[in-house]
């Protein structure tokens, strides 16, 4: 993986899709994209049966006809391969390759990311696909970078209990505990007497009568995840045969069930695809009230997010694969975005740093599951007005000094594996890590703080102020150095340090760290109708820890005199799941005392440029720099320390 790079002008692009228009039509596609000012074209990730209709067969013209339209038209050529949809031949030659939901049921042909990342025969197919394409177009001049698979994880496929994975797994156990005593003894199988013989005996920890014991959803997780990175690994292999183009793979929101840190190890470039309407219906844990004020814009704080923990995953390097252009057709409602929205999306990615921002798709299908889905054509191949929103940008964008990032102040540090843990004994239904972590994200970015994301092995904080590390299960060595290194601020907790790796509780009692001498000897989780409150201000949501302490100073306790913030040193813990006000008061007692933006606002500085951006529907006065800026609904401002002002919308 390659890391950080030099300063650059972010451009855009389209996902096409040839096989599905045409020959006659490439031609004036080609073209009517470099008219839009458009440099980057992705194709191919779904086009298996176009590219080998039957095994061994393969028909290369018709994409070595499209590579050549659309690279002489001038655009630089994404080339996915196509693993994410094997053909139905694929399938025939092995039926065991399909992927088995928790329910036992397999899942059928019929729409796609339909295989288990565990069976090898299906690996290797798709490994041999991709050194095929590699073989003929690794040196390709048009093609500029690689796509490998499309959105691992998405339509809920990580987790399979298939045959394969049972097997896969049962290795992976005897790898790990090397003997069944070992395992019997870590999971703690004496309880219940659910001691296993022998390897063999182990089965996938679904469709038990209760809940199957956490350690061995544990290690299944961690199994799981390491499939996926192994399955990545193959196909990048054979892409780097005969290419050296950069990898890419495009992500998705809020999928966690594998360590994309682990993933994007092996690639050059992370991206992600964002679809801020669909999730803010789909995968969102704001209320009604947010929903509706937002319909149509998309919360403020989850794309931000998503592109801050993407370029932590791509070491620097991250794009928007796909960018949502208008209604989806995928959430339980599919709204239009406000006139103006997509460029205020596309300038938010490019804030955060993105190198490329792609829209989905061209031209709207007329046809298959996707016809209900918009792009930037019609189905008859007329611009939508969302076109109009992609010129303005470009001309402020050519004016822009190169974009870099600069290391931001805070950081948060982000695990999956902790994820996991959480999901698997969450100790009360409304634990949710992602949710904790975007909720003190989102605090922060409401007072206009530009966040780094950190990978949970960081082994340097660098020279930032502030990290940030909630619910993180246990410490490992790297970041305990980081930690031990660091002058800024440390803020721990709510249950950081309370679980072993195999999520049992360690013999030291959390939050298990010499720095922070508190013992937590209870912890309980809250209905949401019944919150603890702080004194001075704010409660606990959803959850709250019971300390022992003798040695930390208590900066904020609750009404009922336990504490709820702890110092020692440069460490912090908080004993709580924070609302908005507690947070207040932690911010103040961190002197982080930035304003909060007027609702709906968020800034993000990038390079030398402060970016504003408006997401509400109607206009919103900002203070900024002396100055009062009314900004219009999806309106962006951006603010260069040379260049003045350039106001969009
Ligand atoms: C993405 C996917 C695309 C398309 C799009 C629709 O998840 O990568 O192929 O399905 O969603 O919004």
């Amino acid at each position: 993986m390659t890391t950080k790079r030099s300063p650059f002008h972010p451009e855009l692009g389209v996902c096409y899709y040839p096989e599905q228009w045409p020959e006659t039509q490439w031609e004036e596609d080609s073209q009517r994209m470099i008219e839009m000012g458009l440099s980057w074209v992705r194709i191919g990730e779904f086009a298996w049966s176009r590219l080998e209709p039957k095994p061994g067969e393969y028909q290369w013209g018709w994409l070595d006809r499209a590579i050549d339209i659309l690279g002489k038209a001038g655009l630089k050529i994404v080339l996915g391969t196509p693993s994410a949809t094997p053909p139905f031949w694929m399938v025939s030659r092995f039926p065991n390759m399909l992927g088995v939901g928790r329910d036992g049921q397999i899942r059928k042909f019929g729409s796609r990311r339909h295989y288990s990342f565990s069976h090898l025969g299906y690996r290797k197919a798709a490994a041999e696909m991709a050194e095929k394409l590699s073989e003929r177009y690794g040196q390709n001049p048009y093609i500029r970078a690689w796509q490998v698979d499309n959105e691992y994880g998405c339509h809920d496929t990580t987790l399979s209990y298939d045959g394969s994975a049972l097997q896969n797994y049962r290795g992976w156990l005897k790898e790990k505990y090397k003997n069944i005593q070992s395992l019997n003894e870590a999971w703690g199988n004496m309880f219940w007497s659910m001691e296993y013989p022998d390897f063999e005996a182990i089965d996938l920890p679904h469709q038990t009568v209760t809940e199957a014991n956490p350690s061995h959803e544990m290690d299944f997780r961690r199994f799981t995840s390491d499939e996926v990175v192994a399955w990545n690994k193959s196909q990048v292999r054979a892409l780097r045969t005969h290419s050296d183009y950069p990898i890419i793979h495009n992500y998705m929101g809020r999928i966690l069930d594998f360590d994309h840190f682990d993933v994007g190890r092996d690639l050059d470039i992370a991206s992600w695809d964002s679809y801020p309407l669909g999730f803010l219906e789909d995968r969102s844990d704001q209320d009604e009230g947010f929903k509706k004020a937002y319909a149509r814009q998309g919360d403020p704080d989850f794309q931000a997010f998503h592109h801050d923990l993407y370029r932590a995953v791509g070491g620097g390097r991250w794009w928007v694969m796909e960018q949502q252009p208008g209604p989806v057709n995928w959430a339980p409602f599919n709204p239009a975005p406000l006139d103006d929205m997509v460029k205020l999306w596309t300038w938010e990615a490019i804030a955060h740093g993105a190198e490329v921002v792609s829209y989905f798709r061209w031209r709207q299908a007329p046809f298959a599951q996707e016809q209900m889905h918009s792009a930037l054509l019609s189905t008859d191949a007329v611009d939508m007005p969302v076109v109009k929103e992609i010129e303005p940008l470009l001309d402020i964008l050519k004016d822009l000094d190169p974009l870099a990032t600069k290391p931001a102040k805070i950081a948060i540090v982000f695990d999956y594996a902790s994820s996991w843990a959480w999901d698997i004994q969450p100790q009360g239904m409304s634990f949710n890590y992602f949710r904790l972590v975007l909720d003190l994200y989102s605090q922060l970015r409401k007072r206009g703080y530009s966040i780094d994301i950190l990978p949970p092995d960081c082994d340097n904080f660098g020279k930032r102020d502030f990290v940030f590390i909630p619910g993180l299960l246990n410490w490992n060595t790297p970041l305990k150095k980081a930690m031990q290194n660091f002058q800024g601020k440390i803020i721990l907790g709510p249950r950081s340090g309370s679980k072993t790796d195999n999520l049992s509780i360690p013999p030291a009692t959390a939050p298990n760290l010499d720095a922070m001498p508190v013992k937590i000897r209870a912890v309980e989780s809250l209905r949401p109708d019944s919150p603890v409150t702080l004194r001075g201000g704010g409660k606990a949501l959803h959850w709250r820890e019971f300390v022992q302490n003798k040695e930390a100073d208590v900066l904020l306790s609750f009404e009922d005199d336990n504490p709820a913030l702890l110092q020692k040193d440069n460490y912090f813990y908080l004993a709580a799941w924070y609302d908005a006000e507690a947070y207040s008061q932690l911010f103040e007692i961190l002197n982080l005392s930035q304003e909060i933006l007027p609702e709906g606002v968020r800034q993000r500085d990038i390079g030398n440029y402060s970016v504003l951006m408006n997401y509400n529907d109607q206009t919103q006065r900002v203070v900024f720099r002396g100055m009062n800026i009314d900004l219009l609904p999806a309106g962006v401002a951006i603010f260069g320390n040379q260049s003045g002002i350039f106001l969009e919308g």
